[in-house]
């Protein structure tokens, strides 16, 4: 009976550890955070911390948009316009990531 017990702890092991593995292409705050301040959504070097400097700025763009499809369409829009790439899909971990960072800032 005591096989089975490890059998069980490790196949609970194992699912953790994929869980954690994937976490990395999860939508979180994290990940918003890092395209915000890198330059991979675009082609001209530029972040969006390039011009969206403070704190302050991120509170103020945010909460004009307070609902998400408005939020990502100006979002696409200083993507294409700001950062010349290309727009982001609607429901795309990068995209939801992006908005749930700038909303955690309070
Ligand atoms: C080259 C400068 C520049 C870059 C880079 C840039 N933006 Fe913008 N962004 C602007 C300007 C200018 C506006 C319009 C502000 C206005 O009309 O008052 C704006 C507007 C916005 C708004 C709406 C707020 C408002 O005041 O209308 C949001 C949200 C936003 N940007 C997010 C982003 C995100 C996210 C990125 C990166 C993917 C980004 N921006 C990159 C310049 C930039």
């Amino acid at each position: 009976m005591k096989h089975i017990a490890w059998v069980w702890a490790l196949i609970f092991a194992a699912s953790l550890w994929s869980y954690t593995a994937c976490a990395e292409s999860q939508t979180s705050v994290k990940i918003g955070k890092k395209l915000f301040y890198g330059t991979s959504l675009g082609t001209n070097g530029k972040s969006c911390a390039s011009c969206h400097k403070t704190i302050e700025n991120i509170k103020k763009d945010t909460s004009k948009y307070p609902d998400d499809p408005a939020l990502k369409n100006v979002i696409n829009g200083c993507i294409t316009e700001n950062l010349k790439g290309k727009p982001l899909p609607d429901d795309s971990t990068e995209m939801n990531s992006l908005i749930i960072y700038m909303r955690s800032i309070k």
